[in-house]
Protein backbone atom coordinates (compact mmCIF):
# COMPACT_ATOMS: atom_id res chain seq x y z
CA UNK A 1 0.00 0.00 0.00
CA UNK A 2 0.72 3.76 -0.61
CA UNK A 3 0.07 5.14 2.79
CA UNK A 4 0.21 8.79 3.55
CA UNK A 5 2.00 9.02 7.25
CA UNK A 6 1.26 12.16 8.30
CA UNK A 7 3.40 13.16 11.48
CA UNK A 8 6.16 10.61 9.50
CA UNK A 9 8.99 12.54 10.79
CA UNK A 10 7.96 12.83 14.41
CA UNK A 11 9.23 10.03 16.91
CA UNK A 12 6.76 7.41 16.07
CA UNK A 13 6.07 7.98 12.84
CA UNK A 14 9.66 7.87 11.61
CA UNK A 15 9.65 4.46 13.41
CA UNK A 16 6.42 3.12 11.80
CA UNK A 17 7.77 4.78 8.70
CA UNK A 18 10.71 2.00 9.28
CA UNK A 19 8.30 -0.68 9.71
CA UNK A 20 5.77 0.03 6.51
CA UNK A 21 8.87 -0.06 4.39
CA UNK A 22 9.85 -3.24 5.68
CA UNK A 23 6.71 -4.96 5.57
CA UNK A 24 6.50 -3.80 1.41
CA UNK A 25 4.57 -0.23 1.70
CA UNK A 26 5.87 2.78 0.94
CA UNK A 27 4.75 5.76 3.25
CA UNK A 28 4.36 9.16 1.93
CA UNK A 29 5.74 11.77 4.62
CA UNK A 30 3.70 14.59 5.45
CA UNK A 31 4.56 17.02 8.56
CA UNK A 32 5.14 20.24 9.23
CA UNK A 33 8.73 20.00 11.09
CA UNK A 34 6.95 21.83 13.44
CA UNK A 35 8.46 19.06 16.43
CA UNK A 36 10.93 17.33 13.74
CA UNK A 37 13.59 17.75 11.01
CA UNK A 38 14.33 16.85 7.94
CA UNK A 39 16.97 14.78 8.73
CA UNK A 40 15.13 12.21 10.03
CA UNK A 41 14.07 11.77 6.28
CA UNK A 42 18.14 10.73 5.54
CA UNK A 43 17.96 8.70 8.44
CA UNK A 44 15.20 6.50 7.13
CA UNK A 45 16.11 6.08 3.90
CA UNK A 46 19.50 5.12 4.92
CA UNK A 47 17.78 2.22 7.60
CA UNK A 48 15.41 1.08 4.50
CA UNK A 49 17.86 1.22 1.58
CA UNK A 50 14.74 3.07 0.24
CA UNK A 51 14.06 6.51 -1.06
CA UNK A 52 10.94 8.25 0.54
CA UNK A 53 9.01 11.71 0.07
CA UNK A 54 8.94 14.07 2.67
CA UNK A 55 6.53 16.44 2.40
CA UNK A 56 6.75 19.78 4.02
CA UNK A 57 3.34 20.76 4.55
CA UNK A 58 0.94 21.79 7.27
CA UNK A 59 -1.96 19.61 7.37
CA UNK A 60 -4.63 22.49 8.05
CA UNK A 61 -3.62 23.51 4.35
CA UNK A 62 -6.17 21.78 2.53
CA UNK A 63 -5.51 23.06 -0.71
CA UNK A 64 -1.87 21.67 -0.57
CA UNK A 65 -3.02 18.38 1.19
CA UNK A 66 -5.17 18.12 -2.28
CA UNK A 67 -2.49 18.52 -4.52
CA UNK A 68 -0.59 16.09 -2.53
CA UNK A 69 -3.45 13.64 -2.95
CA UNK A 70 -4.05 14.57 -6.74
CA UNK A 71 0.05 13.93 -7.22
CA UNK A 72 -0.46 10.09 -5.12
CA UNK A 73 -1.77 7.44 -5.54
CA UNK A 74 -2.37 6.45 -2.06
CA UNK A 75 -4.60 3.43 0.02
CA UNK A 76 -4.13 4.71 3.02
CA UNK A 77 -3.33 7.19 5.49
CA UNK A 78 -1.83 6.69 9.21
CA UNK A 79 -2.60 9.98 10.97
CA UNK A 80 -0.07 10.95 13.65
CA UNK A 81 0.82 14.64 13.27
CA UNK A 82 -0.60 16.96 15.98
CA UNK A 83 0.91 18.64 19.41
CA UNK A 84 1.58 16.10 22.32
CA UNK A 85 2.55 18.69 25.35
CA UNK A 86 0.23 18.13 27.95
CA UNK A 87 1.44 20.86 30.06
CA UNK A 88 1.70 23.29 26.84
CA UNK A 89 -2.28 22.37 25.96
CA UNK A 90 -3.29 23.59 29.73
CA UNK A 91 -1.56 26.89 28.61
CA UNK A 92 -1.97 27.18 25.01
CA UNK A 93 -5.48 24.94 24.67
CA UNK A 94 -6.34 27.10 21.45
CA UNK A 95 -3.05 26.45 19.79
CA UNK A 96 -4.32 22.52 20.41
CA UNK A 97 -7.83 22.76 19.68
CA UNK A 98 -7.42 24.17 16.37
CA UNK A 99 -3.62 22.08 15.63
CA UNK A 100 -5.34 18.23 16.17
CA UNK A 101 -8.97 18.80 15.29
CA UNK A 102 -8.43 20.95 12.09
CA UNK A 103 -5.65 19.30 10.56
CA UNK A 104 -8.14 15.94 11.53
CA UNK A 105 -10.94 17.66 9.54
CA UNK A 106 -9.04 18.54 6.92
CA UNK A 107 -7.61 15.37 6.17
CA UNK A 108 -11.02 13.64 6.60
CA UNK A 109 -12.71 15.59 4.29
CA UNK A 110 -9.77 15.43 1.57
CA UNK A 111 -9.58 11.78 2.20
CA UNK A 112 -13.41 11.42 1.79
CA UNK A 113 -12.58 13.70 -1.91
CA UNK A 114 -10.53 11.42 -3.24
CA UNK A 115 -12.07 8.52 -2.06
CA UNK A 116 -9.33 7.12 0.53
CA UNK A 117 -10.91 5.19 2.80
CA UNK A 118 -8.19 3.27 5.30
CA UNK A 119 -7.29 5.22 7.82
CA UNK A 120 -5.40 4.53 11.28
CA UNK A 121 -5.71 7.22 14.36
CA UNK A 122 -2.84 7.66 17.17
CA UNK A 123 -4.95 8.28 20.13
CA UNK A 124 -3.86 7.90 24.02
CA UNK A 125 -4.46 5.58 27.00
CA UNK A 126 -5.07 9.85 28.10
CA UNK A 127 -9.04 9.20 26.64
CA UNK A 128 -9.90 6.62 29.63
CA UNK A 129 -9.30 9.82 32.00
CA UNK A 130 -9.59 9.32 35.53
CA UNK A 131 -12.47 6.82 35.98
CA UNK A 132 -11.75 3.91 34.53
CA UNK A 133 -10.46 0.78 36.42
CA UNK A 134 -7.19 -1.46 35.48
CA UNK A 135 -6.34 -2.81 33.42
CA UNK A 136 -7.73 0.05 30.90
CA UNK A 137 -10.05 -2.15 28.39
CA UNK A 138 -10.90 -0.59 25.23
CA UNK A 139 -14.65 -0.78 26.46
CA UNK A 140 -13.64 0.96 29.74
CA UNK A 141 -15.18 4.26 29.80
CA UNK A 142 -13.48 7.25 28.64
CA UNK A 143 -13.96 10.93 28.03
CA UNK A 144 -14.50 11.43 31.80
CA UNK A 145 -11.78 13.74 34.04
CA UNK A 146 -9.53 14.28 31.07
CA UNK A 147 -7.45 16.47 32.91
CA UNK A 148 -6.10 19.03 29.58
CA UNK A 149 -7.00 20.12 26.00
CA UNK A 150 -4.45 17.69 24.96
CA UNK A 151 -6.51 14.64 25.93
CA UNK A 152 -9.53 16.25 25.15
CA UNK A 153 -8.20 16.81 21.62
CA UNK A 154 -7.68 12.82 20.87
CA UNK A 155 -11.14 12.26 23.11
CA UNK A 156 -12.88 13.92 20.52
CA UNK A 157 -11.27 12.89 17.32
CA UNK A 158 -12.34 9.27 18.54
CA UNK A 159 -15.92 10.94 18.77
CA UNK A 160 -15.11 12.77 14.86
CA UNK A 161 -14.15 9.26 13.20
CA UNK A 162 -16.80 7.31 14.96
CA UNK A 163 -20.03 9.04 13.69
CA UNK A 164 -17.96 9.84 9.69
CA UNK A 165 -17.94 6.02 9.73
CA UNK A 166 -21.53 5.49 10.73
CA UNK A 167 -21.94 7.73 7.79
CA UNK A 168 -19.81 6.12 5.54
CA UNK A 169 -20.14 2.11 6.13
CA UNK A 170 -17.35 1.79 3.95
CA UNK A 171 -14.74 3.76 6.09
CA UNK A 172 -12.41 1.65 8.04
CA UNK A 173 -11.35 4.01 10.81
CA UNK A 174 -8.67 1.98 13.25
CA UNK A 175 -8.16 4.05 16.17
CA UNK A 176 -5.03 2.91 18.56
CA UNK A 177 -4.48 3.97 22.04
CA UNK A 178 -0.96 4.23 22.37
CA UNK A 179 -0.15 3.85 26.46
CA UNK A 180 3.45 5.15 27.30
CA UNK A 181 6.35 4.58 23.82
CA UNK A 182 9.49 4.92 24.86
CA UNK A 183 12.46 3.25 22.88
CA UNK A 184 14.58 3.68 20.02
CA UNK A 185 15.10 1.32 16.74
CA UNK A 186 17.89 -0.75 17.80
CA UNK A 187 20.44 1.14 15.27
CA UNK A 188 20.64 4.14 17.25
CA UNK A 189 20.12 6.49 13.92
CA UNK A 190 16.52 7.18 14.64
CA UNK A 191 14.80 8.44 18.30
CA UNK A 192 12.75 10.54 20.23
CA UNK A 193 14.13 14.05 20.09
CA UNK A 194 12.28 16.69 21.53
CA UNK A 195 12.09 20.26 20.76
CA UNK A 196 11.88 21.69 24.47
CA UNK A 197 12.63 20.80 27.34
CA UNK A 198 11.04 17.02 27.82
CA UNK A 199 7.72 16.78 30.24
CA UNK A 200 8.17 12.92 29.66
CA UNK A 201 9.84 10.66 31.83
CA UNK A 202 12.14 8.45 29.44
CA UNK A 203 13.28 11.51 27.48
CA UNK A 204 13.74 13.42 30.91
CA UNK A 205 15.95 11.01 32.12
CA UNK A 206 18.01 9.93 29.17
CA UNK A 207 18.34 13.70 29.31
CA UNK A 208 19.91 13.48 32.42
CA UNK A 209 22.02 10.25 31.56
CA UNK A 210 23.89 12.26 28.21
CA UNK A 211 24.44 15.31 31.06
CA UNK A 212 21.91 18.07 29.41
CA UNK A 213 19.90 18.08 32.37
CA UNK A 214 20.85 18.02 35.65
CA UNK A 215 18.66 15.36 37.79
CA UNK A 216 15.46 13.57 37.53
CA UNK A 217 12.54 14.57 39.92
CA UNK A 218 10.23 12.01 40.42
CA UNK A 219 7.37 13.28 40.92
CA UNK A 220 5.23 11.81 44.08
CA UNK A 221 6.68 8.75 46.32
CA UNK A 222 3.32 8.33 48.18
CA UNK A 223 0.98 6.70 45.59
CA UNK A 224 -0.16 3.27 46.43
CA UNK A 225 1.66 1.48 44.34
CA UNK A 226 4.41 -1.40 45.26
CA UNK A 227 7.09 1.64 45.56
CA UNK A 228 4.88 4.51 46.22
CA UNK A 229 5.92 6.18 42.59
CA UNK A 230 3.68 6.43 39.41
CA UNK A 231 3.47 3.33 37.66
CA UNK A 232 2.95 3.13 33.80
CA UNK A 233 2.80 0.64 30.67
CA UNK A 234 5.94 1.32 28.94
CA UNK A 235 5.92 0.30 25.56
CA UNK A 236 9.15 -0.25 23.21
CA UNK A 237 8.45 2.36 19.68
CA UNK A 238 9.27 -0.34 17.33
CA UNK A 239 6.12 -2.85 18.61
CA UNK A 240 4.44 0.00 18.73
CA UNK A 241 5.15 0.76 15.06
CA UNK A 242 4.65 -2.71 14.07
CA UNK A 243 0.94 -2.36 15.79
CA UNK A 244 0.54 0.18 13.30
CA UNK A 245 0.95 -2.22 10.03
CA UNK A 246 -0.75 -4.64 11.42
CA UNK A 247 -3.51 -2.26 12.02
CA UNK A 248 -3.71 -1.64 8.84
CA UNK A 249 -3.08 -4.74 7.12
CA UNK A 250 -6.03 -6.07 8.97
CA UNK A 251 -8.27 -2.57 8.50
CA UNK A 252 -12.10 -3.17 7.40
CA UNK A 253 -15.05 -1.24 7.66
CA UNK A 254 -16.56 0.38 10.28
CA UNK A 255 -14.37 1.44 13.74
CA UNK A 256 -12.10 -0.36 15.77
CA UNK A 257 -10.15 0.66 18.70
CA UNK A 258 -7.37 -0.89 20.25
CA UNK A 259 -4.77 -0.56 23.25
CA UNK A 260 -1.23 -0.90 22.01
CA UNK A 261 0.14 -1.32 25.54
CA UNK A 262 2.26 -4.68 27.07
CA UNK A 263 -0.22 -5.04 29.67
CA UNK A 264 2.75 -4.71 32.24
CA UNK A 265 3.34 -1.88 35.19
CA UNK A 266 6.89 -0.18 35.36
CA UNK A 267 6.96 2.68 38.17
CA UNK A 268 9.33 5.62 37.98
CA UNK A 269 11.79 4.31 39.95
CA UNK A 270 12.28 1.15 38.23
CA UNK A 271 12.43 2.73 34.82
CA UNK A 272 15.14 5.04 36.02
CA UNK A 273 17.08 1.82 37.05
CA UNK A 274 16.88 0.18 33.88
CA UNK A 275 17.90 3.48 32.28
CA UNK A 276 20.82 3.06 34.56
CA UNK A 277 21.72 -0.49 33.82
CA UNK A 278 21.56 0.68 30.52
CA UNK A 279 23.73 3.34 30.95
CA UNK A 280 25.91 3.12 33.38
CA UNK A 281 25.25 6.40 34.22
CA UNK A 282 24.09 7.52 38.03
CA UNK A 283 21.48 9.59 36.85
CA UNK A 284 20.43 11.55 39.85
CA UNK A 285 16.68 11.32 41.24
CA UNK A 286 14.63 13.46 43.85
CA UNK A 287 11.76 12.98 44.98
CA UNK A 288 9.31 16.11 44.26
CA UNK A 289 5.16 16.75 45.10
CA UNK A 290 3.20 14.75 42.73
CA UNK A 291 2.47 16.65 39.39
CA UNK A 292 -0.95 17.69 39.06
CA UNK A 293 -3.86 15.32 37.41
CA UNK A 294 -1.16 12.23 37.21
CA UNK A 295 -2.59 8.92 37.85
CA UNK A 296 -1.22 6.33 40.10
CA UNK A 297 -1.30 4.06 37.91
CA UNK A 298 -2.56 3.09 34.54
CA UNK A 299 -1.78 -0.04 32.33
CA UNK A 300 -3.61 -1.76 29.62
CA UNK A 301 -5.77 -5.05 28.58
CA UNK A 302 -3.98 -5.87 25.35
CA UNK A 303 -5.94 -9.12 24.70
CA UNK A 304 -7.68 -7.33 22.09
CA UNK A 305 -4.80 -6.46 19.92
CA UNK A 306 -3.93 -10.05 20.43
CA UNK A 307 -6.75 -11.49 18.93
CA UNK A 308 -8.10 -9.07 16.30
CA UNK A 309 -4.76 -7.77 15.07
CA UNK A 310 -2.79 -10.65 15.97
CA UNK A 311 -0.28 -8.13 17.39
CA UNK A 312 1.63 -8.39 20.60
CA UNK A 313 4.47 -6.24 22.27
CA UNK A 314 7.76 -8.34 22.43
CA UNK A 315 10.47 -6.10 23.44
CA UNK A 316 11.28 -5.56 27.37
CA UNK A 317 11.67 -2.31 29.36
CA UNK A 318 15.47 -3.34 29.43
CA UNK A 319 15.64 -3.22 25.41
CA UNK A 320 13.52 -0.10 25.38
CA UNK A 321 16.15 1.59 27.78
CA UNK A 322 19.26 0.23 25.65
CA UNK A 323 18.21 1.28 22.30
CA UNK A 324 17.15 4.67 24.19
CA UNK A 325 21.09 4.89 25.54
CA UNK A 326 22.12 4.19 21.72
CA UNK A 327 19.88 6.51 20.27
CA UNK A 328 20.89 9.19 22.89
CA UNK A 329 24.63 8.70 23.43
CA UNK A 330 25.31 8.80 19.92
CA UNK A 331 22.83 11.99 19.64
CA UNK A 332 23.25 13.74 22.21
CA UNK A 333 21.91 16.67 20.65
CA UNK A 334 19.30 14.97 18.98
CA UNK A 335 19.45 15.93 15.10
CA UNK A 336 20.59 18.95 15.68
CA UNK A 337 23.63 19.76 13.79
CA UNK A 338 23.35 16.55 11.76
P1 LIG B 1 6.04 14.02 17.55
O1 LIG B 1 5.84 15.42 17.97
O2 LIG B 1 7.41 13.48 17.53
O3 LIG B 1 5.39 13.78 16.11
C1 LIG B 1 4.26 14.49 15.66
C2 LIG B 1 4.62 15.09 14.32
O4 LIG B 1 3.49 15.81 13.82
C3 LIG B 1 5.77 16.08 14.41
O5 LIG B 1 6.79 15.68 13.51
C4 LIG B 1 5.15 17.42 14.01
O6 LIG B 1 6.07 18.21 13.32
C5 LIG B 1 3.97 16.99 13.18
N1 LIG B 1 2.84 17.92 13.13
C6 LIG B 1 2.20 18.51 14.19
N2 LIG B 1 1.19 19.28 13.74
C7 LIG B 1 1.18 19.16 12.38
C8 LIG B 1 0.38 19.73 11.35
N3 LIG B 1 -0.64 20.57 11.61
N4 LIG B 1 0.65 19.40 10.06
C9 LIG B 1 1.66 18.56 9.76
N5 LIG B 1 2.45 18.01 10.70
C10 LIG B 1 2.22 18.31 11.99
O7 LIG B 1 5.10 13.11 18.47
P2 LIG B 1 5.00 11.53 18.58
O8 LIG B 1 5.40 11.17 19.96
O9 LIG B 1 5.65 10.87 17.44
O10 LIG B 1 3.42 11.38 18.51
C11 LIG B 1 2.75 11.02 17.32
C12 LIG B 1 1.27 10.95 17.60
O11 LIG B 1 1.04 10.01 18.63
C13 LIG B 1 0.67 12.27 18.10
O12 LIG B 1 -0.62 12.42 17.54
C14 LIG B 1 0.58 12.06 19.60
O13 LIG B 1 -0.45 12.84 20.15
C15 LIG B 1 0.26 10.58 19.66
N6 LIG B 1 0.65 9.98 20.96
C16 LIG B 1 1.91 10.13 21.41
C17 LIG B 1 2.27 9.59 22.64
C18 LIG B 1 3.66 9.81 23.20
O14 LIG B 1 3.81 9.73 24.41
N7 LIG B 1 4.69 10.02 22.37
C19 LIG B 1 1.32 8.88 23.38
C20 LIG B 1 0.03 8.73 22.86
C21 LIG B 1 -0.30 9.31 21.64
C1 LIG C 1 5.16 8.92 33.39
C2 LIG C 1 5.35 8.77 34.90
C3 LIG C 1 4.91 10.79 36.12
C4 LIG C 1 8.24 13.04 34.36
C5 LIG C 1 1.80 11.36 29.09
C6 LIG C 1 0.50 11.87 28.52
C7 LIG C 1 -0.15 10.81 27.71
C8 LIG C 1 0.80 10.25 26.67
C9 LIG C 1 2.08 9.82 27.26
C10 LIG C 1 0.56 11.48 24.65
C11 LIG C 1 4.27 9.46 35.73
C12 LIG C 1 6.37 10.41 36.23
C13 LIG C 1 7.31 12.08 34.70
C14 LIG C 1 9.22 13.42 35.33
C15 LIG C 1 8.28 11.83 36.86
N1 LIG C 1 1.18 11.25 25.70
N2 LIG C 1 7.33 11.48 35.92
N3 LIG C 1 9.19 12.78 36.54
O1 LIG C 1 1.91 11.32 32.20
O2 LIG C 1 1.86 8.80 31.87
O3 LIG C 1 1.51 10.28 29.96
O4 LIG C 1 2.63 10.90 28.02
O5 LIG C 1 -0.49 11.05 24.31
O6 LIG C 1 -1.26 11.39 27.13
O7 LIG C 1 -0.34 12.27 29.58
O8 LIG C 1 3.75 10.13 30.91
O9 LIG C 1 6.21 10.24 30.87
O10 LIG C 1 4.91 12.28 31.59
O11 LIG C 1 4.98 10.30 33.08
O12 LIG C 1 8.29 11.28 37.97
O13 LIG C 1 10.07 14.29 35.10
O14 LIG C 1 6.58 9.43 35.25
O15 LIG C 1 4.43 11.29 37.33
O16 LIG C 1 4.07 8.67 36.85
P1 LIG C 1 2.20 10.15 31.37
P2 LIG C 1 5.03 10.80 31.55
Amino acid sequence: MRVLLTGGAGYIGSHTAVELVAAGHTPVIVDNLVNSSREVLARVQELTGQELELHELDLRDEDGLRDLFRSQALDACIHLAGLKAVGESVAKPLDYYRNNLESTLVLASVMKEFGVRKLVFSSSATVYGSSAELPLKESSQTGVGITNPYGQTKHMIEQLLADLSVADPELEVTTLRYFNPVGAHPSGRIGEDPAQIPNNLAPYVLQVAVGRLEKVSVFGADYPTPDGTGVRDYIHVMDLAAGHVRALERSRPGTRVFNLGTGTGTSVLELIESFRRASGKEIPAVVVDRRPGDAAATYADVSLAERELGWKATRSIDEACADSWNWQSSNPNGYEGA
